[in-house]
């Protein structure tokens, strides 16, 4: 393990009705006036935005909207945020989502407070935002993890990127399996595999063993599969949905991260994957990920054979990732960059373009070359 400070930034309020019977407490320590942030209308149908905004209009809240939050929001869609939030004088950011709500909001929070342009200060000038407006997450789609950590994932159209900013987390999150139930089960499928990818990223990262992170990581993915394979046979099963909503905050509210290295490689191929075709983050990682591991297995054979034994319940690092492959069938996951929704036809250009621009990571079990990772995309066509 290497030297680390951990704090425990995000108080949970984890449960069926936790919104009803918390939020108006976890409000009251901010000032009167509130941005309620939401998506494309999901809420709006499912009555959540009735009962958040009421319950803030009885806590003497004055609620401004910002709608429209788009998958994969986008770095005009901060700044029309953080425009109306100076505008309005907002006191308190309410996000009310899933990843990419609570992402917008976190670098809304940080923009809105400074004059420099926030792409430019983090990836040009390596500098971080010193202030932002609070924010409070109420989820409404689980699989990122966003609610309970300071990272945000933001596609910047313009430089055709989509890369991770560093923000504030949020003070609070509301984690109401309830909320979730209109959540089609295939995007409940992708937001798990998403899970099941960071617990996978952060046991593949780090070369000493025997740390107990790697032990709670594997029990992450474990559980994290078990819930899937119920869901598929049950999709209303609310116990189901709050164990994975909990999976979800645990593998990456940073305390499997804490004293190692971690790998990312796939999130790495998959957000620039997204930043050229906008595709479900959840479902590109499905894609990419047997190809990457193919590729790596030989590089860390006894993680890899003690991740095929304690999760899928096989006996060779091979097959470990043989069994990951068969399981993304088994969820009815995308197998293929042609079976990827995007806003663009995936050709083999696209895909240079992916493997010339995304980040290469330094660790995990090998560092990749660009040629590799072209063709590492190149067998998930
Ligand atoms: O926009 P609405 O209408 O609300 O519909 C959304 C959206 O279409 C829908 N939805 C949400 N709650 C619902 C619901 N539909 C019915 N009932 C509900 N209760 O779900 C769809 C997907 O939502 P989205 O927030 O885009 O999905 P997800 O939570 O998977 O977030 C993906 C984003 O998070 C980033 C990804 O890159 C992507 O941009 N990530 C953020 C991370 C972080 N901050 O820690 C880590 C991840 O690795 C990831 O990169
Ligand atoms: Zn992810």
């Amino acid at each position: 393990m290497q030297k680390f400070v951990y704090e425990y930034a995000t108080k949970v309020y984890f449960g069926e009705g936790a919104a009803r019977e918390h939020l108006a407490e976890a409000v009251s320590g901010y000032g009167k006036h509130v941005m309620l942030a939401y998506g494309g209308g999901s809420v709006k149908k499912n009555g959540i935005y009735d009962e958040l905004k009421a319950i803030l209009e009885a806590a003497g809240k004055t609620v401004t909207d910002f709608s429209g939050i788009m998958s994969n929001p986008t770095y005009a869609k901060v700044q029309e945020g953080a425009a109306l939030s100076r505008k309005e004088g907002i006191d308190f950011i309410l996000a009310v989502g899933g990843g990419s709500v609570i992402d917008c909001c976190k670098i809304i929070a940080a923009q809105a407070r400074t004059e420099t342009d926030l792409w430019e200060m983090e990836m040009t000038d390596h500098k971080f935002p010193t202030d932002a407006i609070p924010i409070g997450a109420v989820v409404t789609a689980s699989g990122t993890g966003a609610e309970m950590n300071g990272g945000a994932v933001i596609t910047n159209e313009e430089k055709v990127l989509k890369a991770g900013l560093a923000a504030f987390p949020p003070r609070f999150a509301f984690l109401d399996p309830g909320y979730t139930l209109s959540v089609p089960r295939m995007q409940v499928i992708s937001g798990a595999f998403d899970t099941l990818s960071h617990a996978m990223e952060t046991y593949f990262g780090a070369s000493d063993e025997d740390n107990v992170s790697d032990d709670v990581a594997l029990a992450i993915m474990t559980n994290t599969v078990i819930n899937m394979r119920r869901l598929l046979a049950d999709s209303d099963d609310i116990r189901v949905r709050g164990n994975l909503m909990w999976d979800s905050a645990m593998a990456e509210n940073g305390i499997l991260k804490v004293g190692r290295l971690t790998d990312f490689q796939a999130h790495q191929m998959e957000h620039q994957l997204g930043a050229y075709t906008d595709c479900n983050h959840g479902q590109g990682l499905a894609v990419i990920h047997p190809a990457y591991y193919r590729h790596i297995v030989k590089d860390a054979q006894e993680k890899f054979r003690r991740f095929g034994k304690e999760v899928f319940g096989v006996d060779s690092a091979e097959a470990g990732v043989e069994a990951l492959a068969d399981f993304i069938k088994e969820c009815g996951l995308p197998t293929k960059m042609s079976e990827l929704r995007s806003k663009v036809e995936i050709t083999p250009e696209i895909l240079k373009k992916v493997a010339e621009t995304c980040n290469v990571i330094p660790c995990g079990p090998r560092k990749l070359g660009r040629d590799e990772i072209y063709d590492i995309l190149m067998e998930c066509m």
